[in-house]
């Protein structure tokens, strides 16, 4: 095989800051969770999100389309929750965490938000599976928290930036990620790859 070596891979692509999730599913009443920061939104209408999951991981065995799962952002004091369902927890008792029924399928009680999601198609990703949810549910996790972050190898926090844009330069509104935020005209249509 050519191209870089996949560690080195890793070690590039790991600069590439995330936050951090624990997307359980379920199977009726059991549920499965891993944590994931192969975690992406797709598309507003409709509403589709992205996990990618390991052939390997025990959480593949229950990716049926029409599966339930949820995606759980995790707050900056629950890292040990991420060491947990990442498998490497190495202590007896196992950390405090529950899961709530939630519609068909169930949340992570405590975290900063969840997404609700229904498996629509799991798509060939190499060792991986492209797990592509609807969104079916959203549920905010209460008062104000900071994510966990992912960087490097390491869970993080967030910090201020040293020195911000100033607001006159870019308005007072934070940043605009989609188009129909810009202007209230209709998004313009879409533009093929490569085009
Ligand atoms: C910060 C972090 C992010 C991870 N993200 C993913 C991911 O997006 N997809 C994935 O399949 N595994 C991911 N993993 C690895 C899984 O959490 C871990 O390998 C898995 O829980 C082990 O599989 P098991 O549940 O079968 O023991 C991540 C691990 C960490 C520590």
């Amino acid at each position: 095989m050519s191209g870089p070596d996949p560690r080195a891979y890793r070690r590039t692509i790991g600069l590439f800051a995330t936050g951090v999730t624990v997307v359980a599913a379920s199977d009726g009443a059991a549920v499965v969770g891993m944590t994931a920061n192969a975690v992406c939104s797709v598309s507003l209408a409709p509403l589709l999100l992205l996990v990618c999951v390991g052939r390997t991981a025990r959480l593949a065995a229950h990716l049926a389309p029409g599966t339930p799962f949820s995606v759980n952002v995790l707050r900056t004091d629950q890292e040990v929750l991420a060491r947990y369902f990442a498998g490497g927890w190495r202590h007896l008792p196992r950390p405090e965490f529950r899961f709530e029924p939630w519609g068909a399928g169930h949340r992570l009680v405590g975290a900063l938000a969840s997404i609700r999601c229904t498996i629509d198609r799991c798509l060939d990703g190499g060792d991986h599976w492209i797990v592509l949810g609807r969104v079916t549910d959203l549920h905010d996790g209460g008062p104000p928290a900071d994510p966990l972050l992912f960087f490097a190898g390491r869970y993080r926090a967030l910090a201020p930036l040293a020195a911000e844009v100033p607001p006159e330069v870019v308005g007072p509104d934070g940043v605009s990620v989609y188009y129909e935020e810009w202007s209230a005209a209709p998004p313009a249509a879409p533009v093929e790859p490569g085009e």
